[in-house]
């Protein structure tokens, strides 16, 4: 494998001639003016400003929540903001809908009209880009705080992070993984690396003149049932890309799946793990202000009212435990479509009173447990990165892309076909990921042992093999509120 992209920071001149063809795409590009965007930046109150919301939550120990939301047209938009606002939530997403996703500028165009004369909902999202800097600054200005942060593709990602953050938005998950394994069929971890080198050396740019832009680290999203830790491993990745590029903080973002004991050893190894790197590759003045949680999103929601409650409670419920941040929680009607401003209020009034109340009392959560499942991500996260270190021979970027080509990072069940695909997982008796086939992930002799008793111990207290059937049988249990898939 040949290539010439290295985790290297992009020239300030040549990183300015790149923005030409990225704002011509669509005219509100027009609008960016990157000198007024850090002036306006630079008047927005500390409740605006997602770096300083996440250090402030740090010190008061409490922990908030970041949903997802987003409609067709502005005035909505901002009613939904408010309502968020109203309803204890800090950090507020602007998801945008699937046509801006693909470039479809035309398309939003023709169904803001049609929406418009009919009143139909015809958007799954805000088009940020159909409606540009000036528009969006409404959205941010509505409310007296709120630190806002889109939600994206990967096509779009250059020209709307340039909208995002000259509309005053201050947080973005700008990471390579998000949206290559889980969501893109045909593009590359290069063509995802690259695209997200712009964006990381865009909020660079903003750090060099005094505005923090921070950016929610998601690594690469699991589509299967497999333990976190190439997951967390590539959050690490993303931190240090970000890092490289000039920005200056890092939200840690670390999903869970269900297990206690996995899902607290892993809010606690991953920030630090992530911490030692940055350090250790040199970005001592890189901040992690923040840990946000959130279930991985692969299960299927619950459709039953108790369940589509009881889940997002149980996760917030482990996120405080925790003592996380925030949390990503979804609302009760995640599984029939997009939500209401109602179903967004009524599902955060439930969540923020289990957060209040659990994280309030700032529980010391100790378990033999859990400091067994943190030794064990701690050594494969660490067996991970070193690895890919190793044969980047010292950059992550070319580590990373060897890694993909090899295996050295891999899924299961992705739908991008660069993905190896030969690694599975399963539960075992308590409801914690295995690896059932471990690959070609580079762990010791130790972490391979483990997986396997504890495998072992189900299919003895079961008296079956864990097999494909039973992958598909554990993938559906826990939106059923079964800790493991029954036969
Ligand atoms: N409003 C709320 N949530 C949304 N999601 C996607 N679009 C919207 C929207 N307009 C959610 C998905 C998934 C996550 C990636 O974002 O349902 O949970």
């Amino acid at each position: 494998m040949e290539t010439k992209l290295r985790n290297k920071r992009l020239d300030e001149t040549e990183f300015l001639k790149m923005r030409g063809a990225v704002l011509s795409l669509w005219p509100t590009g027009r609008e960016v003016d990157l000198d007024e965007a850090v002036e306006y930046q630079k008047k927005l109150p500390d409740s605006k400003n997602w770096h300083k919301v996440g250090l402030k939550l740090r010190n008061e120990g409490r922990t908030a929540i970041f949903p997802r939301a987003g409609t067709g047209l502005l005035e909505d938009q901002i009613s939904l903001s408010k309502k968020l606002v109203q309803s204890g939530v800090p950090f507020i997403p602007v998801t945008t809908d699937s046509y801006t996703r693909q470039l479809d500028f035309q398309k939003v165009d023709s169904l803001l009209g049609e929406m418009r004369k009919s009143g139909r909902n015809l958007l799954n999202g805000y088009p940020i880009i159909n409606y540009g800097v000036t528009q969006t600054r409404k959205i941010i200005e509505s409310v007296d705080q709120g630190a806002f942060n889109p939600r994206l593709s990967l096509k779009s990602y250059p020209l709307a992070t340039e909208i995002s953050f000259a509309a005053g938005m201050t947080g973005i998950a700008a990471s390579s993984f998000i949206s290559w394994a889980a969501y893109e069929k045909d593009a590359t971890l290069e063509q995802s690396m690259t695209t997200n080198q712009y964006v990381h050396r865009l909020i660079g740019y903003y750090a060099d003149r005094g505005v923090i832009i921070s950016t929610d680290n998601h690594g690469w999203i699991l589509t299967g049932l497999q333990p976190m830790t190439v997951n967390l491993a590539t959050t690490i990745v993303d931190a240090i890309m970000v890092a490289e590029q000039g920005g200056k903080s890092i939200t840690s973002v670390v999903h869970l799946m269900g297990n206690m004991a996995q899902d607290l050893a892993w809010m606690r190894v991953t920030p630090k793990l992530m911490r030692e790197y940055l350090d250790k590759l040199g970005y001592r003045d890189v901040s992690i202000p923040a840990v946000f949680a959130q279930h991985t999103p692969l299960f299927p929601m619950p459709q039953g009212m108790g369940g589509a409650f009881a889940f997002p409670n149980y996760t917030a419920m482990v996120a405080a435990l925790g003592k996380a941040e925030a949390v990503s929680v979804r609302t009760i009607d995640e599984a029939l479509g997009i939500p209401t401003e109602e179903s967004h209020a009524l599902s955060y009034e439930s969540t923020n009173w289990l957060l209040n109340v659990i994280r309030g009392q700032n529980f010391e959560f100790k378990s033999k447990q859990v400091d067994e499942e943190a030794a064990m991500a701690e050594m494969e996260i660490r067996a991970i990165m070193d690895k890919l270190l190793e044969i980047g021979d010292g950059d992550v970027v070319v580590g990373c892309l060897k890694g993909v080509e090899e295996g050295i990072i891999d899924s299961c069940f992705s739908p991008n076909r660069q993905v190896k695909d030969k690694v599975t997982g399963i539960k075992d008796g308590q409801g914690a990921i295995r690896y059932l086939d471990c690959g070609n992930l580079p762990f010791p002799e130790e972490v391979k042992k483990f997986n396997r008793e504890k495998i072992a111990e189900r299919e003895k207290a079961e008296g079956r093999k864990m097999d494909y059937e039973a992958i598909v049988q554990d993938f559906w249990a826990f939106s059923k509120g079964q800790l493991t898939g029954k036969a």
